[in-house]
């Protein structure tokens, strides 16, 4: 059996301007196994979330010109119209963005937003939609889940909101996570929460997530490989550990050294903290 995600060869042309296009994405191939977490790392504007929109066919495409291959489970991406793209986000491939506000309605209930997003996809009643979403919320750790579910975004902390978002992206049981910086508007505390809570979700129903962040430390905790990306191709990849031992490029050691690591962990491995930090 083939890789639950293959990317092949995925290039991105956006339309400027004048008259030349800029690639922001340059012929990248990578892999996803069932199961797997995969980290991206990056310096900004290196074509993350270029690459995470054209997953979901989310890239506008007035503007920004798609070429080369995607295949989820084996069927072709690219190419999809709109109704049969929305079929599929949510059941089989979902996005979380760094933002929760912006995939919420400040107007909704939260617990009828997830119970909306399962209506979309299951031919259930609502009220089985609505207890669905109720269990979702204990799932995701938010409760009690009754006084949540009645709750409106406002009335929630910045953490609590990611949970919601996260409720409703994995709500339909798809296979494929995509969490595009989804602790960078989290307080510290809130961010090691939302770890947590995604590495018993792997660990629980074997959903695989493409990880996008900034993050040594979240990237040490959560995934698998890292892919490292700059100028919009993978110049290597590899384990973290690997990658922080030895890279092959000077550009992986500044980013995966650099901030949140205690002042005197320059060696590595041997600082307690550090352990801590590495220890799956
Ligand atoms: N809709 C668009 N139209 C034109 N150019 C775009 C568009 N979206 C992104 N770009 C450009 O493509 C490049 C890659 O952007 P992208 O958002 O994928 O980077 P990123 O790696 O996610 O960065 P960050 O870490 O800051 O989120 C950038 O130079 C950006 O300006
Ligand atoms: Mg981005």
């Amino acid at each position: 059996m083939g890789s639950l995600l293959e990317v092949r060869n995925l290039t991105i042309d956006y339309a400027t301007r004048g008259s030349e296009s800029f690639r922001a994405v340059d012929d990248l191939s990578f892999h996803v196994e069932a199961g797997e977490v995969v980290g991206l790392m990056g310096e900004s504007g290196c074509g993350k979330s270029s690459i995470a929109l054209a997953l979901l066919g989310l890239l506008p495409r007035k503007t920004a010109k798609i070429s080369g291959s995607v295949f989820l489970a084996g069927r072709e991406l690219l190419g999809m119209n709109e109704k049969e793209l929305q079929k599929l986000r949510g059941s089989e491939i979902s996005l979380i963005f760094q933002e929760p506000e912006i995939a919420l309605s400040p107007m909704m209930r939260v617990g009828e937003q997830i119970a909306e997003v399962i209506h979309a996809h299951r031919r259930w009643n609502w009220k089985r939609c609505r207890s669905e979403a109720a269990q979702l919320l204990e799932r995701v750790g938010l409760e009690p889940a009754v006084r949540i579910f009645d709750s409106y975004p406002h009335q929630l902390s910045g953490g609590q909101r990611q949970r919601i978002v996260l409720a409703q992206a994995i709500s339909c049981k798809p296979a494929l996570l995509v969490a595009d910086e989804p602790t960078a508007s989290l307080d510290v505390e809130s961010q090691n929460e939302f770890i947590s809570l995604l590495r018993n979700l792997r660990n629980e129903t074997g959903l695989s997530i493409l990880l996008i962040s900034h993050s040594p430390a979240l990237q040490a905790r959560l995934a698998d490989r890292l892919l490292v990306i700059r100028n919009g191709q993978i110049i290597e990849s590899g384990s973290f550990e690997r990658l922080f031992e030895n890279p092959a490029h000077d550009y992986t050691r500044l980013m995966l050294r650099r901030k949140k690591w205690p002042a005197n962990t320059t060696s590595g491995h041997t600082d307690l903290e550090f352990e801590e930090q590495f220890t799956r």
